[in-house]
């Protein structure tokens, strides 16, 4: 639907094509296979301008909104979910710094970021602490001029990548989910070591790490915004403008397992026809192909209400993560069974799809918790709009 983007839409779109056909998909199945980072990638995405697009102009950035980065994410994602989201989990990073950073903070990082020099990622989980973030453990206690931090991160996407973090940590024990601050810590800061890196099913150029705190001292000056008590809601804020991120991944996984479902089915015979001639596979391809514009549209969506300096995302932003990735996990498994055999095989490029499609359901918010947010915001309409219910009997 080209007609319904901008010109400046259509140009990230293209421009984001362009890498991904040229040097994403020659790579794909290397990195899936290796675990390599995709830096040769990297340097295409320099070369074609399209590295923290999301950062504001007076910070180096292109002052891009969402829906650009949605669709930067689309494009590299039909080509490798790996990639897609080597790319997305920058802004999931950044936006802490962008939503809630001092004017100082924001001049040291976001230049760095939006260059492409720097790559960033988001700490927050931790082994105990996943879906009920809140309940995060690290702590990071002011001592003389300090705040030493202590404690062990999770399930951090694009660590060993990184060189900065944005880290959430308990500044006031005491005061539970509101005593949790963000910062932003350097790789090398003495005390903070890498973990191990986990073995993952899908997204396999990007690496995911445990993160190591003991006494990490960090000067004020790496508290988040220079206030304690905010990290909880930044942290909430933050993933409510990134899951949308997600959601494009989602999207751009299941375009990519439709497109070469629509090639091997047009190609291989059975009973002396294409398979795709078939009609019972006709009506599996128009419903894959119906999901994904649905999909498409309602991140599209969800991306033009945050750029629309909405202030309240978080329902809609939920919509489209549940919605997208729910689809891409049905439309890639279809896509390996309209393969039959050699979907089940590495030989071919779809179960790849399938595995990494899987981690959209789960990361930067379980669906479950995505629902959890969709119903406590239908319950508050509810409330504001019990008024006008009176009609419903
Ligand atoms: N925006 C602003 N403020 C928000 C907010 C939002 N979207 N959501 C909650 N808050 C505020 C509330 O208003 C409340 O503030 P007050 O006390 O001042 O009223 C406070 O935060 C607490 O809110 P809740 O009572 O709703 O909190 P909760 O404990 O019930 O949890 C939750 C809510 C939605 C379940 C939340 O914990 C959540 O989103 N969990 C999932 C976390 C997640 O997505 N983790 C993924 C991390 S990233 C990752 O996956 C790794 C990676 O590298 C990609």
């Amino acid at each position: 639907m080209r007609e319904l983007l901008s010109k400046q839409n259509l140009d990230y779109m293209d421009r984001a094509r362009e890498v991904a056909e040229k040097f994403v998909r020659p790579r794909a199945a290397e990195l899936d296979r290796t675990g390599e980072y995709g830096w040769d990638i990297l340097e295409a995405l320099k070369k074609y301008e399209l590295t923290g697009i999301w950062i504001p102009k007076e910070y180096g950035g292109q002052g891009a909104g969402v829906l650009d980065l949605c669709l930067v994410v689309e494009q590299l994602s039909r080509a490798c979910g790996g990639v897609g989201v080597a790319y997305a989990v920058n802004a999931l990073g950044s936006f802490p710094i962008m939503l809630n950073a001092t004017e100082e903070q924001k001049v040291k990082y976001l230049p760095s970021i939006a260059s492409g020099e720097k790559l960033i990622a988001f700490a927050l989980s931790e082994k105990a602490s996943g879906s009920d973030a809140g309940s995060l453990r690290a702590t990071a206690i002011k001592d003389g001029g300090s705040y030493v931090i202590n404690g062990d991160k999770k399930w951090n996407t694009n660590g060993g990548e990184a060189t900065v973090y944005s880290v959430y940590a308990l500044t006031d024990p005491s005061r539970g989910m509101r005593g949790i601050s963000g910062f932003i810590v350097e790789r090398g800061t003495p005390g903070f070591k890498l973990g191990k890196r986990e073995d993952t099913m899908g997204i396999r150029t990007v690496s995911v790490h445990e993160l190591h705190f003991e006494n990490c001292r960090v000067a004020p000056s790496q508290l988040l915004g220079g206030k304690e008590g905010d990290g909880f809601k930044n942290a909430m804020m933050t993933l409510d403008r990134a899951r949308p991120g997600v959601a494009a991944q989602a999207v751009g996984l299941a375009q990519g397992a439709l497109e070469w479902a629509l090639r091997y089915t047009s190609e291989r015979k059975q009973f002396g026809q294409t398979v795709m001639s078939h009609q019972a596979i006709q009506f599996m391809l128009a419903d894959m192909a119906t999901q994904v514009e649905a999909a498409r549209q309602l991140v599209y969506t969800a991306a033009r209400v945050i750029d629309s300096g909405a202030k309240n995302v978080n329902k809609i932003a939920a919509m489209a993560k549940v919605f997208a990735t729910d689809t891409a996990m049905k439309v890639t498994t279809d896509a390996v069974q309209l393969f039959g055999g050699y979907g089940f095989c590495r030989d071919y490029p779809i179960e790849k799809y399938m595995r990494d499609a899987k981690i959209t359901q789960i990361y930067e918010g379980t669906n479950q918790v995505q629902r959890l947010v969709i119903g406590r915001s239908l319950t508050r309409e509810l409330k504001e709009y019990t008024g006008h219910l009176d009609c419903i009997v």
